[in-house]
């Protein structure tokens, strides 16, 4: 008796898991980014997740994951796994609207052309599964860029006695799964504070 009362709450929990996820409305983050003053309201803790929210939302985190090996590594082809060829990403001024996938990637790599190096570190980070194809994340970062030192000035370049460029922000990423994989349709980049210069 004690055991079937465990066993009927368990399948009450099974069925109420999925319409919590569901009842979970997904900010609307194309083509507008949301204020950050809003974030709170759209990626409150996860009260339960069931195993395909916990696989999907994996998958999300280690394709993010992957995109400072490929801006950093100056891997731009890559740029492949992580958005479809028909993404879109607002990259905020200076870069502005990219549309498709072959624009973000010439824009990207010309854009840090100046810079000897780059560190992109990724803070928190939060994923919602909309539909069974359609998600949204944000995640937090901080980019270092490293200024070119005593070598040749040319346009582009900073001039001036700092050695590195912070870039504070987030990404704002709406998601399709196609033929199974999950990619970026749509990315807002927002910035989250001035460009500041330092001597690291
Ligand atoms: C692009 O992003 C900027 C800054 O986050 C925002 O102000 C602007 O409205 C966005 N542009 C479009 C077309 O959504
Ligand atoms: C660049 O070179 C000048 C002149 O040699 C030197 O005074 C200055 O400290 C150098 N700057 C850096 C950041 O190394």
């Amino acid at each position: 008796m004690y055991l079937r009362t465990i066993h009927a709450l368990s399948v009450v929990l099974l069925i109420a898991v999925p319409r919590a996820i569901a009842s979970q409305p997904c900010a609307q983050f194309s083509p507008s980014p949301i204020p950050i003053q809003q974030l709170p309201d759209y990626f409150p803790p996860h009260t339960s997740l069931d195993a395909t929210t916990l696989l999907d939302t994996e998958a999300m985190r280690q394709t993010l994951t992957f995109y400072p090996y490929i801006i950093d590594g100056r891997a731009f082809p890559s740029l492949s796994s992580i958005f479809t060829t028909d993404a879109v990403a607002n990259y905020s001024a200076p870069l502005g609207v990219l549309k498709g996938l072959s624009t973000i990637a010439a824009t990207l790599e010309q854009a840090l052309a100046s810079f000897p190096g780059t560190q992109h570190l990724l803070g928190p980070q939060s994923v919602r599964i909309c539909d069974s194809k359609k998600a949204i994340s944000v995640t937090y970062y901080r980019a270092v860029h490293f200024l070119p030192q005593n070598g040749t000035v040319g346009p582009g370049d900073i001039v001036g006695g700092d050695s590195v460029l912070y870039a504070y922000g987030q990404y704002q990423d709406t998601w399709e799964k196609r033929d199974g994989l999950w990619k970026i349709v749509y990315r807002n980049l927002v910035y989250m504070g001035p460009f500041v210069t330092g001597t690291n």
